[in-house]
């Protein structure tokens, strides 16, 4: 009798909190998707081409410099990191010595430094990095001059004009060789690279053309039935999201519900790029590699729920709409557990305002441990757990010989897909980015089909399904429509 009266007063209590009746989400859907990569969230080696009419498309905002004084020959570095003075007396470059290139047009630029400051000229005339946001005496311009062809490609000659004041004491050279580092290529370089006046036809342009209706059919025909797309934040504000981002995107997800819908598709709507970027990475739609989303106070997780809730009330009464990942790849390094779990608790809460039949999707995070999510999202209905496995970046599979790989696949991620599937409840597993390439030199197609083979097998019992990444890419491998078209790979 006493624990009759605790059960009302419990169901009492909770009830309110879910209007949603809980039971309503559909058993394991077994997914055998294909991510549209590259198309509404750039990525600029999954079709290059696409930089091809940018200016100095080389200093990109997030292109890592390190500038060596020719008249010295010692490296820029903003001692201590940043906050201090910028020195020329480095023999060597590493983190202090390498700059982030904010893009003002196509030859003004300001350098970020380490820590994040940045670098201006002061009133004495002396190079600091200071200040914190970007201003005029921040910005300064690069020359190239014609290049010295016995230098290595990699490196650029260039003046650098500190804005009518070079006086940086006896070591003072304006001529600096500018070595890149690294570069990002994503939709706030290539938006900011062409700037406002040819940005919105280049990417209406693309996104009209890298994926068509055509490419539903052939999904269809071979044996899929779903896609997985990756949006960026700024869709929510279409047709004027911020700059340098342009509109567009959203009318092109449409279009992708309604090819869905007439090919029986489903269709995974990922938030791939989140305000202030949860991974660094240029497919986060970042501007310089910080992973700036989870910051207190800067707004972005608050920023993220309204888009999640913009998407979610847009498309939930499209019946080809199967689930909603609320982010894509949040980095460990950057974001920390207890944000990222008020943040799914949100974002859960917001698709489940809108429908009580779409899955939503949690992320794990980037080196971290993939099932740190179970527990919490064991306790939520309809939850799926995202998990992305691939045979690269990462030094431990330098050398592999295929037959290796192939190993690794049906014991080892045969292992760590079981550990995230609990087949008595708890949230779905989904491996929702894999690919048939690895570091292998020589192989044959037929290593690339048995390498494939095994992955589909090993997937398979994934309880929410897997989703292979891409379906078009300039390199082979990574374009499931080349793998199928080619015959390496067959769902059929
Ligand atoms: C570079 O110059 C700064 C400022 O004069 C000095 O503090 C620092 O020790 C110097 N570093 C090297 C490696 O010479
Ligand atoms: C699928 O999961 C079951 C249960 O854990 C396991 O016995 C089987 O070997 C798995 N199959 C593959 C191909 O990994």
């Amino acid at each position: 009798m006493g624990s009759m009266r605790a059960l009302v007063f419990f169901l009492f209590l909770i009830s309110p909190l879910h209007p949603i009746s809980a039971a309503t989400v559909p058993p394991s859907p077994r997914i055998k998707a294909v991510n549209l990569g590259g198309w509404l969230v750039t990525e600029g080696w999954i079709k290059p081409s696409l930089f091809d009419g940018i200016a100095n498309k080389d200093l990109l905002d997030g292109t890592q410099v390190q500038l060596k004084s020719t008249a010295v020959g010692k490296y820029l570095c903003a001692e201590g990191g940043g906050g201090s003075v910028i020195v020329a007396n480095r023999s060597s470059a590493s983190g202090w010595e390498t700059f982030n290139l904010w893009r003002v047009d196509s030859t003004r630029f300001q350098f970020r430094v380490f820590l994040k400051q940045f670098v201006s000229v002061n009133a004495g005339g002396n190079a600091v990095a200071v200040a914190t946001t970007p201003g005029l005496s921040e910005t300064f311009e690069i020359v190239r001059r014609a290049g010295d062809p016995n230098r290595a490609k990699t490196e650029n000659s260039v003046t650098a004009d500190f804005v009518g004041n070079s006086n940086w004491g006896s070591d003072d050279p304006s001529v600096f060789l500018i070595t890149t580092v690294g570069t990002m290529r994503g939709e706030y370089q290539v938006t900011n690279g062409y700037g406002p006046i040819r940005a919105p036809a280049v990417m209406r342009n693309h996104w009209q053309s890298f994926i068509v209706e055509k490419d539903f059919k052939f999904m269809k025909d071979n044996g899929l039935n779903a896609v997985r797309v990756p949006v960026g934040w700024w869709i929510a504000s279409d047709p004027n999201p911020p700059a340098p981002y342009v509109g567009g995107s959203l009318a092109a997800l449409d279009k992708a519900f309604t090819w869905a819908e007439k090919y029986g598709l489903k269709v995974i709507i990922d938030l791939h790029a989140a305000p202030g970027s949860q991974n660094g990475y240029e497919h986060s739609g970042g501007r310089d590699g910080s992973i700036d989303w989870g910051v207190a106070g800067s707004g972005n997780v608050e920023k993220t729920v309204t888009v999640i809730e913009f998407l979610t009330r847009r498309y939930a009464a499209r019946r080809s709409l199967i689930a909603v990942e609320l982010i894509n790849e949040p980095r460990a390094e950057g974001v920390d557990f207890d944000t990222l779990k008020s943040y799914y608790q949100a974002g859960y809460d917001a698709v489940r305002r809108h429908t009580s039949t779409a899955y939503v999707i949690f992320s794990a995070r980037l080196s971290a441990d993939a099932g740190e999510f179970i527990p919490f999202a064991s306790g939520l209905d309809g939850t799926v757990l995202d998990v992305h496995y691939y045979n690269l970046f990462s030094s431990i599979f330098d050398g592999w010989t295929a037959q290796k790989n192939i190993d690794y696949v049906n014991n080892q991620r045969a292992s760590q897909l079981a550990a995230v599937t609990n087949p008595n409840g708890g949230p779905l597993s989904f491996v929702g980015e894999w690919v048939a390439e690895w570091n292998v030199n020589g192989a044959t197609a037929d290593d690339y089909r048995r390498f494939a083979e095994a992955q589909l097998k090993v997937f398979s019992n994934a309880s929410f399904g897997w989703a292979y990444w891409t379906y078009r890419n300039v390199n082979n491998h990574w374009s499931l429509s080349w793998m199928i078209t080619n015959g390496y790979i067959s769902l059929l």
